[in-house]
């Protein structure tokens, strides 16, 4: 029998790369989005990827708590892969209760749900910001989360929190919080990606979308800061090298080979990349010429922030590999591919 993985923002862009992979490793996947950050676009390409027409599709609100467990009776579902959260870093600042109730809630009816229906496995999608204003680099599991910078960051670290709690008290339970550093690009296919509705918060997006001409210019947030090219520096993971990542983790908790009950992993690529160098690669790879000009540092941006991977290598069995051109290449595709969906 195949095991059943249930995708919370399965429509989404990292959901859409996961359910993918899961299903070329193997997997069945159940796949339940909200729609509310997204279009039915990633849930098309992931069928025309796999090949796969049939993948149930469940259109619900994990905020509601009826709906949840319908899904626990209605499938045996073997391990959840939580995505279905707000993920904007500012506007957790501005709406904060929006992102709370949302944030928690839903995680909350799930791992309910969870203890209402027997045994399964949970992985949670967490993030660097867990580790708030970090002091040392690279960043380690070890490394302590010092308070988050935003209420989304807050999010974060109390659902890990709640997931590690419920694991001690619930046996039935066993999780994997997954801590993604920034990921970016967009599948081979380019049949998938990134959707980011309204002005991109994040770079990749705004440097694609200044290539094509929707916006004019691309605003560096900072020349000034204390690495060698004055520009910050991150550690930008490939979306389907995290997606692989994800397969690796189910696969360790669905075969039973963790070591403790509540794991956590850095999933990055373990070299930091500055702002400058991700542009110029950028124009390099794509042959073409990008605008973009040096403003103010952006408030609550850390200056440099990337993983130690070591963990994650060794006791899942994975490492990135697809390279910054090729991910900055599939970013530019995908862009090129939106754009022609869109003068259709
Ligand atoms: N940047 C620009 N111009 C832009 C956008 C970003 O110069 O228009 C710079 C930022 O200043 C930063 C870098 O590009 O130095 C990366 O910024 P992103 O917004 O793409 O990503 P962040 O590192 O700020 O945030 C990401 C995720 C968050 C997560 C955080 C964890 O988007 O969800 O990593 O550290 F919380």
């Amino acid at each position: 029998m195949k095991k059943q993985i249930l995708v919370s923002g399965g429509a989404g862009y990292i959901g859409s790369h996961v359910t993918v992979e899961l299903i070329n490793a193997g997997y069945d996947v159940i796949v339940a989005d909200n729609m509310s950050n997204c279009d039915m676009t990633c849930y098309e390409g992931v069928k025309k990827i796999t090949g796969k027409q049939d993948i149930p599709f469940v259109e619900m609100d994990f905020c509601n708590y009826g709906v949840v467990e319908k899904l626990f009776t209605d499938y045996k579902i073997d391990a959840v892969i939580h995505f279905a959260a707000f993920k904007a870093v500012g506007e957790s600042v501005v709406k904060p209760i929006m992102y709370y109730k949302n944030n928690l809630l839903s995680f909350l009816n799930l791992l309910e749900a969870i203890q209402k229906h027997g045994a399964c496995n949970v992985l949670f999608s967490s993030s660097a910001t867990v580790y708030g204003e970090v002091e040392t680099l690279p960043v380690t599991e070890k490394s302590p989360r010092l308070p988050a910078t935003s209420p989304y960051g807050k999010t974060k670290q109390m659902c890990e929190d709640i997931l590690r709690d419920t694991i001690k008290a619930q046996t039935n339970i066993k999780g994997i919080a997954l801590r993604y550093f920034n990921p970016i690009g967009a599948h081979p296919s380019a049949l998938i990606g990134e959707l980011p509705r309204g002005v991109p918060n994040n770079l990749v997006p705004y440097i694609t979308q200044t290539a094509i001409g929707k916006r004019e210019c691309l605003n560096i947030f900072g020349n000034d800061y204390p690495t060698p090219d004055g520009t910050c520096l991150r550690d930008y993971i490939d979306v389907v090298d995290l997606a692989k990542a994800h397969v690796a983790t189910i696969t360790r908790m669905v075969e039973g080979c963790m070591k403790e009950d509540y794991e956590v992993f850095n999933v990055g690529i373990g070299r930091p990349v500055s702002v400058l160098e991700l542009v110029t690669t950028f124009e390099k790879v794509n042959e073409l010429s990008l605008n973009y000009k040096y403003v103010e540092r952006r408030m609550g941006d850390v200056p440099s922030l990337w993983a130690d991977t070591t963990l994650a290598n060794e006791e899942l069995g994975w490492k990135a590999t697809r390279t910054l051109e090729e991910t900055l290449k599939s970013a530019w595709e995908w862009e090129k591919y939106v754009a022609q969906k869109e003068n259709k």
